[in-house]
């Protein structure tokens, strides 16, 4: 059972809190469709048993242990091409909490995964709904590994791990939500700050890695993110590209 957040303003003050579900993404979906949530609507369940992931993957997430929920939002004050704000406020939220545990190397893989010392600690999920020049409704999905100290893939961690002792769910969800809304605010009234903070943490930035789009492999420096929420990457022969997240994978 979670605690409505005494920390926030109105994320969380409506918290649907379910035993188990499929995915809280598609009942937050259904949610809206069947009735009309509030902004800062929380669902969320200690055992999500069909989670879903960014490119049509699957999110696995050990019941009891971890942060699964999804936030309901209607950012009607962003222009639907400025959608990327939101992912970038919602990476820096999770880029604070952690920053606020203690834990020093954390950065954001673009677009919106959260890694600590090379391994994933979250993954985020955002669902647009767009109608006509309007923004109308989101779903932030967030996927926090806290307690789980065994996973199937090797590149994954929890705070458990990073921080070398348990975390009480409560309070990390409690801390999380209050940092997204500030966040959240941010974005409505500075967004160039939060754009270039998001920049500041952002993993492989000016380094030189190897990536693999549409079967070639090459070497590039990763620059920023365009207005889009596009990787800019400059290649081994200078030449600038460009990304949407299905263009590219990052190697090594
Ligand atoms: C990813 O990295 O691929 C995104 C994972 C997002 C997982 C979260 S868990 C809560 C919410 N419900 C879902 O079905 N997915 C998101």
């Amino acid at each position: 059972m979670f605690k409505i957040p005494a920390s926030t303003l109105f994320l969380g003050k409506n918290l649907v809190d379910l035993p188990e579900c499929d995915s809280t993404n598609t009942y937050a979906a259904n949610l809206t469709s069947s009735s009309d949530p509030p902004e800062g609507t929380i669902v969320i369940t200690s055992r999500q048993f069909l989670g879903r992931g960014q490119r049509g993957n699957t999110w696995d997430s050990q019941p009891e242990a971890n942060l699964t929920f999804s936030i309901i939002l209607y950012p009607r004050f962003l222009a639907p091409a400025s959608h990327f704000i939101l992912a970038q406020a919602v990476s820096l939220a999770v880029w604070d909490l952690l920053f606020s545990l203690g834990v020093t190397d954390v950065a954001i893989k673009w677009p919106n995964d959260i890694m600590v010392d090379d391994k994933k600690i979250c993954g985020i999920l955002i669902e647009n709904q767009v109608r006509g020049q309007v923004f109308s409704q989101s779903i932030v999905g967030i996927g926090l590994n806290v307690n789980q100290v065994e996973f199937s893939t090797p590149n994954a961690t929890s705070a458990k791990l990073v921080t070398g002792h348990s975390q009480d769910l409560n309070w990390m969800l409690s801390e999380l939500l209050r940092q997204v809304e500030i966040r959240y605010l941010q974005a409505k009234q500075r967004p160039a700050r939060l754009v270039s903070e998001y920049l500041d943490h952002l993993y492989w930035k000016d380094e030189s890695h190897q990536f693999q789009s549409n079967g070639t492999i090459f070497k590039g420096i990763i620059e920023g993110v365009d207005k889009d929420g596009r990787l800019r990457v400059r290649q081994d022969d200078e030449r600038l590209s460009t990304f949407a997240a299905r263009e590219i994978s990052y190697l090594r």
